[in-house]
């Protein structure tokens, strides 16, 4: 079987990324790494143990990454971040403390090893910035022709950012390091909003885990609230919250659920399109490319197999 690992700035679609690849029988979860986003990179260290936690997925080691992007010496929690995942990135819920505490390794030395270990087979899905993985290429440059696939939520080629009128979060936080990442010798697929903002939960959908009557259950259905709530109140959407980094792991096992096209990707990081997912001109007419854009999305059947997945997880 596949290994997936996924680098996490664990806010409320973050936490449901996580229980989707538990719940998916097709890939093995080593391990979680962690970066700052939505929350500091300990807070996202420390909900990614609890949520493993009330999913019984006590075995899954969770690493502490990146605090701030490779520009800056410091990171500060974005307040529309706290808007919309709560202050402490999954919508105020309080859940119990984990018993066990994150590993020594860092996040760079467990990817890097991953990557010698499983090659082709492993996966390795940010829905955080790149600032890990770009750490990890500056380290080691070998891994980028070792690891299988990189598929990551971010960026907006079609559409516009959700940050600025081009850039999408993930990717506004550290620009620089995407823009090295979409440049390297990886295989890489881009889940951005051009899909991401096109796959809705709404609440019809939570209520269904809260019935369940399970702690799992009842804690991601509160969780998940908060979010929607927050896409109403902030007038994102009216119906429901975006599944972006659900999406992404989705994507990562079953490339069908989008249709991609094929393209040499730059991220620009100049003032005025600081954190742009573009096409690269310089590299339009090389022979091979290395980043598949999704731009087009079957939800209807993603988010069949979405509750399937996350129903019968969250019934245990
Ligand atoms: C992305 O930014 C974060 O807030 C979300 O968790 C998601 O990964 C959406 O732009
Ligand atoms: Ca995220």
């Amino acid at each position: 079987t596949k290994k997936m690992i996924l680098d996490l700035d664990t806010g409320v679609d973050d936490a449901l990324a996580i229980a989707y690849a538990l719940a998916a029988p097709e890939v093995d979860l080593i391990g979680i790494v962690s970066s700052y986003g939505n929350c500091l990179v300990e807070q996202s260290a420390e909900n990614s143990l609890k949520l493993l936690e009330i999913l019984g997925a006590t075995d899954v080691p969770v690493f502490i990454g990146a605090s701030h992007s490779s520009t800056t010496d410091h990171f500060d929690v974005m307040q529309v971040s706290k808007d919309i995942h709560g202050n402490n990135g999954i919508g105020e819920v309080e859940l119990p403390k984990a018993k066990r505490p994150v590993e020594s390794q860092t996040a760079v030395d467990f990817l890097i090893e991953a990557a010698h270990k499983y090659t082709k087979d492993l996966i390795f899905v940010p829905t955080g910035p790149m600032t890990n993985l770009d750490a990890a290429l500056a380290k080691d440059p070998a891994i980028a022709k070792l690891i299988g696939n990189v598929t990551f939520m971010g960026g907006a080629l079609t559409v516009e950012g959700n940050v600025t009128p081009y850039a999408e979060a993930n990717i506004n936080q550290d620009a620089e390091a995407a823009d090295r990442v979409m440049r390297s010798d990886l295989n890489i697929v881009m889940v951005g909003l051009d899909v991401t903002l096109r796959t809705l939960l709404t609440k019809n959908e939570t209520s269904t885990w809260r019935e369940l009557g399970t702690t799992a259950g009842k804690a991601y259905a509160d969780i998940t609230d908060f979010y929607i709530d927050a896409y109403y109140n902030l007038g994102i959407d009216k119906t429901g919250c975006a599944l972006h980094d659900p999406l992404a792991v989705g994507v990562a096992l079953d490339a069908s659920f989008v249709d991609t096209i094929d393209l040499n990707m730059k991220v620009t990081y100049d003032e005025n399109n600081y954190g742009r997912t573009i096409g690269d001109n310089a590299r339009l007419n090389d022979a091979t490319t290395n980043v598949k854009v999704a731009v087009n999305v079957d939800k209807d059947r993603y988010l069949g197999v979405f509750m399937d997945y996350l129903t019968k997880l969250f019934k245990n």
